[in-house]
């Protein structure tokens, strides 16, 4: 297995990986196959088009196969750049308990902690998507919220988790420490 940012260049592989991945599994994304399978070429090439500052897509690889893929992304509104989007987590059945996803997960919390003023990244991850949930609590992603039926999948309506993970806490917390010491004094 090989693990890479993808670019431009990938974006076949890619595109076909996530029509895949929506169409097998439609309750693991907010996105839906019938909306992204009409989506151009040039759509997906976009989904891959970062500068280092802003996000990357991860892909892993068996030879020219791609089996996994997971994306991070940096809000773009000037008072929502401090935060950053995990996405479109996904592997392939046929690789899947062989800690590819964590590998993934792993090397955008890597990117997340360098790029510049990210406070924290969070996701979005169904409810009732135990697999999941582990690998992001193994990585230290907690749960801050539930928005009830968030998503309509074929008619059934499904509870969604959001978690975060803070990629600076010793600096946080003596930030907090500071504002607290000024306001006594
Ligand atoms: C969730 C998903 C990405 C996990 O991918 P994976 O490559 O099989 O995961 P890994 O092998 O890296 O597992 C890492 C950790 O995740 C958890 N995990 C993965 N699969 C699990 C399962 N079937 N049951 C329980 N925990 C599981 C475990 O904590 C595991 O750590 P461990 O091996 O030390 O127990 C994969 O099942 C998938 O693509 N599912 C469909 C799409 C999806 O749900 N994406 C997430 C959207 S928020």
């Amino acid at each position: 297995m090989t693990y890479r940012k993808l670019n431009r260049g990938d974006v076949v592989e890619f595109q076909r990986l996530r029509l895949f991945g929506l169409r097998e599994s439609p309750a693991a994304f907010g996105s839906s196959f019938e909306e992204s399978s009409v989506l151009s070429r040039q759509s997906f090439e976009s989904m891959l088009d970062f500068s280092d500052a802003d996000g990357a897509v991860q892909g892993a690889f068996d030879g020219g196969r791609l089996v996994g893929v997971g994306g991070l992304k940096r809000e773009t509104r000037l008072k929502e750049k401090h935060k950053g989007i995990i996405w479109g987590l996904y592997v392939d059945p046929e690789f899947r308990n062989r800690g590819v996803a964590r590998e993934i997960m792993q090397r955008l919390v890597e990117q997340a902690r360098a790029m510049t003023d990210l406070v924290f990244v969070k996701l979005t991850v169904l409810a009732s998507n135990e697999p999941a949930k582990r690998l992001y609590e193994k990585l230290d992603f907690i749960k801050f919220g539930c928005e009830p039926k968030a998503l309509l999948i074929e008619g059934k309506l499904f509870d969604e988790d959001y978690m975060l993970l803070a990629l600076e806490p010793e600096k946080s917390a003596g930030e907090l420490a500071a504002a607290a010491g000024a306001a006594r004094s």
